[in-house]
């Protein structure tokens, strides 16, 4: 027998419809959405640092005002999505204590080192282009904060994609030895970025479940496909080669086919075995106890402001 709350929330998914925060909502309608939200918060936020690494080293004032932009955004974005999970009863303490723990999973990506300038092309170009594949989809989510969240970071992430994109154009126009560095950078951060969308389809648990509620629009295999397609003619533009040997095009399924991603490395990252992850960690865990006194001191501003209202 279903209750009739259950039943509207089925006719609201069922007709495209958003659920709200007052909405009911099963438990693991929730439980999936906090998951999958403080995931993406965390990932933002984790992924200020390989970028972060290189704004005191960018090469020229405007690169660096670029640069220090968009990790700025980067934080914005982690906020709304923090805010996003809190509308489901959850708190800002508890995902930052999960995050700071190592309990919490942020994004595989964020793990891999950035040893030149060309890094900062290479992640605006395959990280940042991966994650709009990922996430334009995500602006029709049948949870209202969340689906509003990705409007407006998906249109940051599109500014992310180009600067990147014009940074790798900026080095390839340049000389060998700039060459160079840009195609390093894109073979260290290819296959990274298409494991960034998940396991195969076969070897997702959450994918059937979050299509069915309309949370995920594509699976994750669908969604790398698309991802493929749209970088074999930025490369020819770019002039740079993706390293993957087994890459064509085919034309009876008219599918990029590709080769075999290492998903035993994948898999270690997630295990926290990854390059940077120790790195990553302790740096968070350090900024969060760095900042204490700013909280502190917001905290006591707050409650002075809430006094000399009553007053
Ligand atoms: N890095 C770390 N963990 C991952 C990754 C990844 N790239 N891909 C999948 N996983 C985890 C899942 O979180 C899940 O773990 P859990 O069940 O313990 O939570 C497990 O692997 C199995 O994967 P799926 O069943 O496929 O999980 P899901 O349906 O949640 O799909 C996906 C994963 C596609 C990442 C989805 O959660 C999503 O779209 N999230 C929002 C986007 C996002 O987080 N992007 C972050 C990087 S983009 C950026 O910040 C610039």
């Amino acid at each position: 027998e279903i209750s009739d709350e259950e039943r509207l929330f089925d006719e609201l998914i069922a007709n495209e419809q958003r659920i709200e925060p007052r909405d009911w909502m099963p438990d693991a309608y929730r439980k999936t959405l906090v998951r999958q939200i403080s995931q993406h918060a965390h990932s933002e936020i984790i992924g200020m640092q390989p970028e972060g690494n290189w704004i005191t080293r960018a090469p020229s004032l405007k690169r660096k005002a670029i640069l220090m932009a968009k990790v700025q955004d980067e934080a914005g974005h982690g906020l709304y999505l923090y805010s996003a999970a809190q509308t489901l009863g959850t708190t800002r303490d508890e995902m930052m204590d999960q995050l700071i723990s190592g309990k919490a999973k942020y994004s595989s990506i964020f793990n891999y080192p950035t040893p030149t300038w060309a890094d900062m092309g290479a992640i605006g170009w395959l990280v940042d282009g991966a994650a709009i594949c990922n996430q334009v989809p995500l602006c029709r989510a049948s949870y209202g904060p969340y689906g509003r969240a990705m409007v407006r970071v998906c249109k940051e992430e599109s500014f992310h994609q180009r600067q990147g994109f014009e940074i790798l154009l900026s080095l390839m126009r340049g000389t060998d030895e700039q060459r160079e560095m840009a195609q390093d950078a894109v073979n260290r951060w290819y296959w990274p970025s298409l494991a960034m969308f998940g396991p195969p389809d076969d070897q997702s648990p959450n994918s059937a479940q979050s299509m069915k509620w309309k949370i995920k629009r594509f699976t994750n295999d669908e969604l790398r496909q698309r991802f493929v397609g749209m970088l074999v003619p930025q490369a020819e533009i770019l002039g740079v080669t993706l390293p993957d040997p087994e890459l064509r095009f085919d034309d009876e399924t008219g599918q990029y086919v590709i080769g075999e991603i290492d998903w035993d490395e994948f898999f270690e990252v997630l295990r926290g075995n990854g390059p940077c992850n120790a790195e990553r960690l302790e740096r968070r865990r350090t900024a969060h106890e760095d900042g204490a006194w700013v909280r502190e001191a917001a905290a006591e501003y707050a409650r002075k402001q809430s006094l000399k209202k009553k007053a």
